[in-house]
């Protein structure tokens, strides 16, 4: 293989990478700025999460990621931070419960900007325009100025990139993870939901288990996993120039992160074998993650393990399965059986958002709450059958109480409740609420597949 340096992707094909910026200079500017700048993530915590997926690969652990479809600059906000802090810890809670085991955290967030589009352009009233690709790289608003890619807002995305960790960091660090608090991660709008009535009931289980443990000796104090909390950050990475100039040296392993986030991976429509994405990605010691869904055969998805993992180093790649309700029982079976017995070691997760979006009559994208229930709920059952554990899931969501994504049990979202609080900036997110329930179902199905484990060693 030729050599790779973080640049090496530059001579390959690339698709849904903008090459539309007025001003090239201006953009190789920013670059070299962006070098220059801080890490957003040491080196360490990526090897660490890597250490953490590995147990998730080998059945020890359970993956839960999670966020925005698409950050903005419009919607940083410290109170949709917290929120979306919130609601991630309180599905990990009931995840660790059902699971009866630890839960990686890991959010789609601090980075996750630049977005695919299936179309370059976009049509209004006769006029046509460049897609919406990201904060990133244009605005949303629908005008010639706005929607021309402007090389500053990569600047901006690194700022609040910044303030965004240094925010989770002190949430998960700074006293407020502590499990004495479950209680308070409750958010205010939910309140009287059943969700969040369950939730409650859970929280005092875990309090009374842990006044058993502390009149044990165990206390926050001596047990500093109690009383903080790691989430991790992950994102696309679509925008190579900005991960290029990202990427640095570790000067304890002498290796090459992608300092960007603690987690980077390739999107479904940039996975080609021979192209820049997968270039860029083979050589970053990051924990990296793929999606894969209907069209990836199982003779190019080993392949292309080959080129990311050759030495099959577990922990190093999850493979994020994305078909749709309808597809998953076609597609998912034979890739996790061929990749099985091949001895390919990776975390296999459920991306149930993106196989599942549909359009309503009044030109909403929405996602049934059914579908995404019934795409998990396959996944499991497809791979607990193929014998592979089925490590994780990944979900667009937020803290906030959206009408984005229909049904749910509580608060139902109905078709005609979408126009009143639909904010995302690109696909349809789970509310709060909708997130919480979807934690309680997953969580159920983790019990039962223990048991049957359980039942099946008792033999
Ligand atoms: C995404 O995760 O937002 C996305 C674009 O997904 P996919 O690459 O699976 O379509
Ligand atoms: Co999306």
């Amino acid at each position: 293989m030729a050599k790779w340096t973080p640049s090496s992707w530059r001579a390959l094909p690339a698709k849904h990478i903008p090459d539309d910026y007025p001003d090239l200079k201006a953009l190789q500017d920013v670059e070299t700025t962006l070098k220059g700048y801080p890490p957003l993530v040491f080196a360490g915590e990526a090897r660490r999460l890597k250490a953490r997926l590995a147990d998730v690969s080998e059945g020890k652990a359970f993956l839960l990621q999670g966020g925005d479809c698409a950050e903005s600059f419009k919607e940083f906000h410290p109170d949709n931070l917290r929120d979306m802090f919130r609601v991630m810890m309180q599905m990990a809670v009931v995840l660790t419960y059902g699971a009866g085991q630890p839960v990686v955290k890991v959010g789609r967030i601090a980075g996750q900007f630049g977005k695919p589009r299936s179309s370059a352009v976009e049509e209004r009233d006769g006029i046509v325009l460049p897609s919406y690709r990201g904060d990133n790289i244009n605005g949303i608003a629908f005008t010639p100025e706005c929607r021309t890619p402007d090389p500053k807002r990569l600047l901006q995305a690194y700022g609040q990139s910044a303030s965004t960790l240094n925010l989770l960091r002190a949430f998960s660090t700074g006293g407020y993870a502590n499990l004495r608090n479950i209680h308070k991660w409750t958010l205010g709008f939910v309140d009287g939901s059943k969700q969040t009535q369950k939730y409650k009931e859970l929280c005092t289980k875990i309090t009374e288990a842990l006044d058993f443990m502390e009149a044990c000796g165990v206390t926050p104090a001596s047990t500093p996993q109690m009383a903080a909390t790691d989430l991790y950050t992950s994102h696309e990475a679509l925008l190579l120039g900005y991960e290029e100039a990202m990427t640095r040296i570790d000067s304890t392993s002498g290796r090459w992160y992608d300092t960007s986030a603690h987690m980077l991976w390739i999107g479904n429509r940039t996975r080609q074998l021979d192209h820049a994405h997968v270039e860029f990605m083979r050589g970053i010691e990051n924990p990296i993650a793929m999606k894969v869904g209907m069209g990836l055969e199982a003779d190019e998805l080993l392949k292309i393990l080959d080129v990311l993992n050759p030495e099959n180093e577990a922990g190093r790649i999850t493979l994020i399965a994305r078909y749709g309700h309808e597809n998953v029982a076609k597609g998912l079976p034979h890739l996790a059986r061929t990749v099985k017995e091949a001895g390919r070691k990776v975390v296999w997760s459920c991306d149930p958002m993106h196989g599942n979006t549909i359009k309503t009559a009044t030109g909403f994208k929405t996602r049934p709450f059914d579908y995404i229930l019934s795409e998990v709920k396959d996944f499991m059952q497809i791979l607990h059958a193929e014998n592979c554990w089925p490590g994780g899931v990944h979900f667009e969501m937020t803290g906030q109480n959206v009408t984005e994504c229909t049904g749910g049990m509580a608060n139902e979202v109905k078709e005609e409740d979408l126009s009143s609080r639909y904010r995302t900036h690109c696909d349809p997110r789970l509310n709060a609420n909708q997130a919480l329930e979807l934690a309680f179902l997953v969580s159920e199905e983790l019990g039962k597949n223990r048991k049957s484990e359980d039942a099946r060693l008792a033999g």
